[in-house]
This record gives structure tokens, sequence and C-alpha cells, in this order.
């Protein structure tokens, strides 16, 4: 119901694009095939799109299906028979109705199996007709089907005394007596059982070319793929059996979802070993460095000398303050080159470089940083950075640590209560939230962001007309500052005001534009984007327009990025979202969004892999959907 949390300035915990792309396929729930424990299918008009959705990771997730099933006893042209003769038997009992005859069983093997009546082993070796050339010369095709029927039971009764060679040796007798997708299936299952997977996917594929929507054949095939580790293939012949039987409880789901975050990991893996790390979002960059309260430059270094680490140190300084994304690099070389050359106020130095290296995820690099600044010479900023750090290592003990060593170092700074207000806020402690955020402007009443961080926090804690004085107070002492009005119009978008949120996120988007020429933070425009969208106040297409716009603005935008892949998500263009996919695994910074992203896009692939694969479910898909109440 609430919309993604206006933090205006977090730990480097994802800002509200994951938590809101949940939130869209939480909203879309009832679009959403459920297979299983796992969300996996969106379903959507006509199209469908495949969104990959994780409630939960369920380590005990049941593994892929027996691999030794029992082979099918029936040939499809058995079935096919079994089944007509059900329908007329039906008939035939509807015509006679109250008659006691029963339906032919298509269970029973024995009703259909007449050739064969359940010999023993050694009997029914005996008993196979003679298959040489010769004697097949003059054999009608209608015979050879009968007698490859023999040839395949005679397979079963091997298969059943796990006498794999001697049931190949049948089935492939069967088959070439008469093709037939079940002597292939079976076939498969021996080799399934023999774990020789290449063999299991050729004769698997072949029953598939037979007949394909053949369950079982594909159940085994994807089992084949998934010991061979060929995951993206297996996820597809898992998925067609779910779609195929209709059956959304199918084990199989279980396995399709362990198996797209596996894919997903991997995906991640390879690109986090060879990521060049880079600095997110600009927005991202100043919202967080403006959190901090600014200290001015030390005397000794704005007076440094060229060849000197504080030299570099105050060039990074300087360039910090310049907040344009290529300031923010320039700093970031600047301050490595200060740490390098010693720079004489070396604890600053490493500070600010272990910022820059928080920024860019290398959570372990800032650790050894902070750790070194903190020992030359312990500071509230160092402590709070670090404490920031530890919540992102989900080390609440050891944040706490530091948020306790920094007051100890000076409990009259703001910056501590409001950054651990951020914290009690991000772990929905809102009480807590709401005493930080006050203390800290008791410190400081000139630090907009705790005024803002307040009157939402008082939302949260339901209080909403403290909340709405507090952000008209806020325009009123803070008019210059485009975070008041965007934070406000994301109040007013929970309160359903759409109208009066699309004025505040414009104004938060005018004093942007009058107050910088780079660095704009985007957030309004997207924000007005959703409410056009979400909230049906326009059109899909100027929803898109905004957040092209935002991008162009802002190229590192996640937030644009991924609400632009729920757009045309939205509308179908499976195409286009996959480009965005791509585009958010580029600008993913920590693991967790590296992998995630990579799972969505190996679900959209599979998708697209599954329809071109099976086109026929297209259509089944949308049938569904409407079979939910779409
Ligand atoms: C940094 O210091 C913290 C707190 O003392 C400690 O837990 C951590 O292991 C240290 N890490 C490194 C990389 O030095």
């Amino acid at each position: 119901m609430a919309p993604a949390p206006p933090v205006p300035v977090i730990t480097s915990a994802p800002p509200s694009l994951w938590s809101r792309f949940s939130k869209f396929v939480a909203d879309n729930k009832t679009l959403i095939y459920t297979v299983g424990a796992a969300t996996f299918v969106v379903v959507s008009g006509a199209g469908i799109y495949y969104v990959y959705y994780k409630k939960s990771s369920s380590p005990t997730a049941p593994s892929s299906p027996p691999a030794e099933a029992a082979p099918e006893t029936k040939t499809a042209s058995e079935k096919k028979k079994a089944k007509k003769e059900k329908r007329k038997q039906k008939k035939e009992k509807e015509r006679q109705e109250g008659a006691k005859e029963s339906v032919a069983d298509e269970q029973s093997p024995s009703t259909e199996t007449k050739p064969l009546a359940q010999p023993t082993l050694e009997e029914e070796q005996s008993d196979l007709p003679d298959v040489s050339d010769e004697a097949l010369a003059s054999v009608s095709p209608e015979t050879r089907k009968e007698y490859s029927i023999q040839y395949k039971n005679a397979g079963n009764s091997e298969f059943k005394k796990k006498s794999y060679d001697k049931a190949i040796e049948l089935y492939t007798k069967a088959i070439t007596l008469s093709p037939d997708a079940v002597f292939y299936s079976n076939r498969a299952a021996c080799y399934s059982a023999q774990e020789k997977w290449a063999k299991v996917i050729e004769d698997a594929t072949a029953a598939l070319e037979l007949e394909p929507e053949y369950l079982k054949a594909l159940s085994r095939r994807g089992n084949a793929y998934e010991k061979l580790e060929q995951y993206p293939d297996a996820i597809v012949d898992y998925t067609a059996v779910c779609i195929l039987s209709g059956s959304p409880n199918d084990p199989l789901s279980a396995s399709i979802d362990r198996l797209l975050q596996k894919c997903g990991e991997i995906r991640a893996q390879e690109l986090l070993r060879t990521k060049k790390r880079a600095l997110p979002s600009i927005a991202f960059v100043t919202s967080y460095l403006d959190s901090f309260h600014e200290r001015p430059i030390p005397p000794e270094v704005s007076s440094a000398s060229e060849v000197s680490g504080n030299y570099y140190l105050k060039l990074g300084m300087e360039a910090m303050e310049k907040k344009t994304v290529e300031s923010y690099e320039e700093a970031c070389n600047d301050f490595n080159k200060a740490v390098e050359l010693g720079a004489e106020n070396m604890a600053l130095a490493l500070e600010l470089r272990g910022t820059f290296k928080f920024l860019m995820a290398d959570n372990q690099g800032a650790m050894e940083d902070l750790n070194k600044s903190i020992e030359l010479a312990p500071c509230v900023q160092a402590y709070v950075k670090r404490a920031l750090l530890f919540m992102d290592l989900s080390d609440p003990v050891k944040c706490n640590a530091d948020f306790e060593s920094a007051i100890g170092l000076d409990p009259t700074s703001p910056d501590i209560y409001y950054h651990r207000g951020q914290i009690h806020f991000l772990l929905s402690e809102f009480a807590d939230a709401a005493k930080d955020y006050q203390k800290s402007i008791d410190l400081d009443k000139k630090f907009v962001y705790s005024h803002i961080q307040l009157a939402v926090t008082q939302y949260k804690l339901g209080s909403t007309s403290s909340a709405m004085a507090g952000f008209r107070r806020c325009i009123k002492n803070f008019d210059k500052t485009p975070d008041v009005f965007n934070y406000y119009g994301e109040l007013l978008m929970d309160q359903q005001r759409y109208s009066d949120a699309i004025e505040k996120f414009d104004q938060a988007f005018e004093i942007e534009k009058t107050q910088k020429t780079s660095g704009i933070n985007v957030l309004p425009l997207i924000n007005k984007a959703f409410v056009l969208w979400h909230y049906k106040q326009g059109t899909v297409q100027e929803a898109e327009e905004l957040c092209k716009k935002a991008l162009l603005l802002d190229p590192q935008s996640d937030i644009a990025v991924g609400t632009l892949a729920q757009l045309v998500l939205s509308q179908n263009r499976m195409d286009d979202a996959l480009v965005y996919f791509e585009k958010q695994l580029e600008l993913a910074r920590t693991e967790t969004e590296i992998t995630q992203a990579a799972t969505y896009i190996e679900a959209a692939k599979t998708q697209a892999k599954l329809i071109e694969n099976y086109p026929q479910l297209k259509a089944r898909l949308a049938g569904m959907s409407q079979g939910m109440g779409m």
C-alpha cells in the first residue's frame, strides 16, 4: 500500500528500486501464474511475460524428478485407442443409463496389452517374434507394430528388474520395428538410470519430435539437462511440463525456482569477477555525501603544495563539492593518490577514499580504509560510515558499537543521530527513528534531511497530520531544497492525492533544474512517471517518455532503468524489457542486486525460448490468465 519508503539518504541498501519492483510483482499477483511456492510467470493481456519473483528462498526445495520413473506401458497409439474407447464407452453409458458396465480403465495395462498376457520373463523372451530381415519381409505394418509392442513390454519387464542393458536392447528393437515416442522415452529412462545423460537427451528429444507434449519425456530431458548443468534448457523443459500439465502444484516448480536462482548466481559470479567498479547514480552519490555535515578543508590541506599527498586531498575535497559525475570521479582518483603519496592528514584521506570505495560497493576495501583511518585518528564521520558499512554487512552489533564510539567522541554531533535514525527506519523501528531524528534536529535544526525523515517517520507511525505539518514547515524553511518537494510528493501519492503529488514532483524538478546544470537528481521525474502509469493518471507513453528523459539526464539511474523495465513489460515488449534488464545488471552494485538482475534476465530469456519451442503455450497462458479472473 505504501510507496517505497522515501529515504532520501540511506546506507548503500538499494533505494526504492527493488522494493518497488517487488511491489510491482506483488501488485500483479493475480496476474501471476503461481506454481507451487514460486511465482514465476506473469501473464498480462494476450501476451505473456515471465518475471521471476522470489518470495523466500527454500533451501529444502525438492530436487528434480526421479530419473528412474517407471517406463510407460502404452504407446501413443495405444493411448489414443484407449481414449477413443473411453469416449465411446462413455457415450454408450450415457445412452443406456444405469448400465453397470464399467469404463475401460486407461490405467490398467492388462486390458490394453493383449498381445502379451503377463508371461514370466523366460517365456517372454522365447515368445518374442522373429524379427530377422527375412521374417519381417512379408509382415504387414500392423503386425510390425504389434511386434514392437511385444518388444516394448519385454523391455519394461527388464527395466523393472533393473537390467537396463537388456531393456535398452529390447526398446531399440521396438523402435526399429515401429518408432514410437513411448519407446524412445522408455529407453531414455534406462539411460537415465545409467546416468548417461547425453543419451537421455537424445532419446527424449526423439520422443518429443514424435509427440511434442509428452510430459514424461520432457521432464526426463529436463532432468538430464540439469545433470549436465545446462540449466536454462532444464528450466525450459520443466516450465513446459508445469504449464502443459496445468498443474500449478507440480513439484517441478520448486526445481524451476531453484535453477533460475542458480543461473542468476552463476551469471552474477562471472560478472563480479570481471566487473569494473564504478560509481553509482549521481543522485545516490550526492545524497549519500550530503547526508553528512560538510567539513571545512583543514588549513594545512588547503595550503598544501603540488607534490604532496595533502595537495591531492585538497583537490579531491574541492572536486567533491562540485557534485558532478566527472568531479566525483576526479575526487576518487585524487583520494587514491593522496593515500599513495602519504598525505599528512592520512586519517582524513583514508576516510574519504573509504567513502568512495563504499559508494562503489567495494565493502572490503572500504572497511580496510576506515579501519586504518580510525586507528590513526578516530573521528565521528569515520565511525558513522563504518557503522553503515556494518549494517550493509548485516552486523548490527558492530554497527551499534560504532555509533556508541561516535557518541563517545562527540555526543553533540547531529550526524550520529540522523544516521542511527536511518538505520532504525530501515529496520521499521519507527519510534526509535523518530527519537533520533528529533535529537539530530535539536542539535542542528538547519539540517533539512532530519526534518524530512522525521515527517516521513511520523507518517509511518500513523500521525498523518504531524507529518503533513512537518512538510509544510519544511517547504517554508527549505524552499530551495528539491528533496523536500519530492518526498512530500511521495507522501501525497500515498494518500492518493495524485494531482497534488504531481505538482510537487514538478516543483522538485524545476528547482533541480534551476540549481544545477549537471548531476540532476531525476527521482522526481520517475516518481511522476510512476503516478502517471501506476495510478493511471496519464498514459504509459507519457510515463515512458519521462523515464527516458530521466535516463538521459542520469544514465546511471538504476531507478529509471528499473521503472522503464516495468513499463515495457506492462506492454508486453519483452525484447525491450530484456535490454533494460541488461542495463540494470550493468548498473547493479551489490552482489544481491547483481544476482537479482541476472535472475530476471535468465527468466526473461527462458520465457522467450519457451515460447519459441512451444508457440502454443502463448495462447494457453493467455487462456489461463482469463481463467484466473483477469
Ligand atoms: C575492521 O575493524 C572492525 C572493528 O574493529 C573489525 O571487526 C574488522 O574485522 C576489521 N576489518 C578489517 C578488514 O580490518
